[in-house]
């Protein structure tokens, strides 16, 4: 039999028909989330947040932030996967839980936490990226939990992130990286498109 990580990774396609019928409740939205929070981070900073929109109400919202994308409410919950801008200031609650688990010395949450502060601490461009590096990760990993959970995914940049950031609250800290639909897939979706040649993309040195 196929190890079941590689079969996820071989037959996951991005679904764009979704059975509008079948719903998802809270706690296993709460368990996929999970799931996905243990995609890593830098500095294990956790800048993420993961806004699982699911009530009618709400996904017409995100809906009409998605150039009217169906698949958004189709699709038994459509998540807003944010990245956040990174801060220091997270740092303790970040780490402590590896110091109490007596893995970490204590003095690396000084450490670490002037690490972010010398990495990003003024420079806006390597915030930015790492908040994409981190909620593109943790889309990965939550799109990899519906799958072991027998759900599909379809992921979206077809959405005006203003109009996103408006509508759901975020901070200013906050920049909504990826629309993520996870739900029951229905007939007629397209299988995964084949690949470029592995030359084409792959250099090793
Ligand atoms: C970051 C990202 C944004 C995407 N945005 C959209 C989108 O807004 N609407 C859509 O229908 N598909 C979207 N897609 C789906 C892509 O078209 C799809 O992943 C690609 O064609 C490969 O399909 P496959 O993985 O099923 O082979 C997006 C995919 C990614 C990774």
């Amino acid at each position: 039999m196929k190890n079941p990580i590689i079969a996820a990774i071989e037959s996951r396609v991005s679904t764009n028909l979704f059975d509008s019928e079948k719903v998802l409740d809270p706690e296993h939205i709460e368990e996929l989330t999970r799931l996905a929070t243990r995609a890593p981070t830098a500095y294990n900073l956790q800048n993420w947040r993961f806004i699982a929109v699911r009530t009618p109400e709400a996904k017409a919202r995100l809906q009409a932030a998605a150039y009217g994308q169906a698949k958004v409410s189709e699709a038994a919950v459509t998540y807003i996967v944010c990245g956040q801008l990174p801060s220091h200031t997270v740092m303790e609650e970040c780490l402590r839980p590896s110091v109490e688990a007596g893995f970490m010395p204590a003095q690396m949450i000084d450490a670490w936490s002037e690490a972010v502060e010398s990495t990003y601490g003024d420079n806006p461009q390597m915030q930015r990226d790492e908040a994409i590096r981190t909620a593109t990760l943790g889309a990965a990993f939550l799109m990899f939990a519906a799958e072991a959970h027998g759900l599909a995914t379809g992921p979206m940049v077809g959405f005006d992130p203003a109009a996103v950031a408006r509508e759901f609250g975020l901070a200013a800290h906050e920049i909504p990286v990826v629309l993520l639909a996870v739900g029951h897939a229905r007939q007629g979706n397209w299988p995964q498109k084949p690949r470029l040649p592995i030359s084409r993309v792959l250099e090793t040195i």
